[in-house]
């Protein structure tokens, strides 16, 4: 059991005073409040010096492991060398662009920006610039970053169920109502919305995986309509890889379905931390992007050496052999004693996830869609998680999170996290 948090407490008492809320982006304030001073591989550490096996993973970059040893050093060269110049493309740019198109199956063609939220903008922008319509479809669950088009209905409360759910005061109320909020894996809505208003949709979006509740694992047929009613009603399809991507192989989740979307937005892992994110695409949809095109896209950070730098050294560690063998079997392992685990203290669980991914939801039954997640509980899954994080593993104390296995995670990380959740889940009984 960890000794104190009192130096954390301190340390959030300050940045409360400073910053709202103590944290920069809506998501990290969780209870316990804790504050981190280091990282190193599979281990986070504590200002009062509590190390944790980390499977927060920042939501999801990490995917080497933090702070990696070969990604650091290749920032540093690139940063020896050059920074920002904003003129044409830098030489590492271009080869990271390469890259890209070699492994991610709908990429002709790629730019580069700063965040997934980014990207997602940019490529509903495209996608109204290409079709000349205004409507998007998103499916509840989903999350494709922190814009008016699409901030609404992840995990939207059981009441609201049904109804748009937007998650931020101030945005347009025309942008709202041009967004459609579908069930996921749900073949026959979509088919009759597509029926009644496909020739107004511009684009439909999805996380291949609705990774943000978790992990609900798409119906091949599911993916399928979407990709075959897409193309019949010229609706840009686009998957936001932003977690998927890199992470569960390096084409993202459509190499491993076999249904190549219009457009791919990747973030996260794709620079194992440092900050880049990246829309790609075919190439007559990209070509939009650039300055011959008709939609703007610009940023003074994109394409940073910083970001590029490490994108690059993350993709050829990532091509190496036997690394998402590492990535899958650790992720089954965690799974398989799991199950087993729930199974023998008698608690209604399912411990479920794809590949590295990996998460416990406190229910059991069909899982194809968000409404079937209302069945967990909450109270269980966010209690079962601080004990966790009270024995040293971290796992993001919020309803539905998931957790991420990176390539610095060893069996005996699993070990060690299978006997913590032995503890608690004992208890739990
Ligand atoms: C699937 C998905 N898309 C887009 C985003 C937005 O990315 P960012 O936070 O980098 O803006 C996220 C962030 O969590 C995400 O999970």
């Amino acid at each position: 059991m960890l000794q104190t948090n009192e130096r954390s407490r301190q340390l959030t008492e300050d940045a409360l005073r400073y910053i709202p809320g103590g944290v920069s982006s809506a998501n990290r304030r969780v209870d316990p409040n804790l504050t981190f001073v280091r990282a190193a591989g599979a281990y986070i550490y504590d200002a009062d010096g509590n190390r944790y096996i980390d499977y927060h993973a920042a939501f999801g970059p990490a995917i080497l492991g933090h702070c990696h040893p070969e990604v650091n050093s290749r920032v540093i060269e690139a940063i020896q060398n050059i920074d920002l110049i904003g003129v044409g493309a830098g030489d590492l740019e271009t080869q990271l662009a390469k890259k890209i198109v070699e492994h991610v199956p709908s990429a002709e063609k790629v730019v580069f920006c700063n965040s997934g939220s980014e990207a997602t903008y940019s490529a509903l922008r495209v996608a109204r610039a290409a079709t000349g319509r205004r409507k998007v479809i998103k499916f509840q669950g989903c999350y494709h970053g922190w814009h008016d088009a699409v901030i609404m209905n992840v995990i939207t409360p059981a009441k609201r169920l049904g109804q748009k759910d937007v998650l931020t005061a101030g945005a347009t109320p025309e942008v709202i109502d041009d967004t459609l909020v579908l069930r996921f894996n749900d073949v026959e809505e979509f088919t009759r919305v597509i029926e009644a208003h496909g020739a107004d949709i511009a684009a439909v979006i999805l996380e291949p995986i609705p990774h943000n509740i978790g992990a609900v694992l798409p119906h091949q047929e599911f993916l399928r309509c979407l990709r075959d009613l897409t193309l019949a009603n010229g609706i840009v399809l686009i998957f936001d890889e932003v977690v998927t991507g890199f992470r569960h192989t390096l084409g993202g989740y459509q190499a491993v379905t076999g249904i190549t979307p219009d457009l791919t937005t990747m973030g996260k892992a794709i620079a194992n931390g440092f900050p880049l994110a990246a829309l790609c695409g075919r190439a007559e949809l990209l070509d939009r992007c650039g300055p011959d095109g008709d939609v703007f896209f610009a940023g003074t950070f994109n394409a940073h050496p910083v970001g590029v730098a490490a994108s690059l050294a993350t993709i050829e560690l990532l091509e190496q052999p036997g690394n998402y063998e590492h990535l899958f079997r650790l992720g089954e392992r965690m799974r398989s004693g799991m199950t087993s685990l729930t199974g023998k203290y008698g608690i209604e669980a399912t411990a479920t996830g794809f590949g590295s991914v990996f998460v416990t939801y406190f229910m059991t039954g069909a899982i194809d869609s968000y409404d079937d997640l209302i069945r967990n509980n909450a109270a269980a899954f966010v209690h079962f998680r601080r004990e966790m994080i009270s024995r040293g593993i971290y796992m993001i104390p919020v309803n539905l999170k998931r957790n991420h296995i990176s390539l610095s995670h060893t069996d005996d990380d699993i070990d060690a996290t299978l006997e913590a959740a032995e503890d608690v889940l004992r208890l739990m009984a």
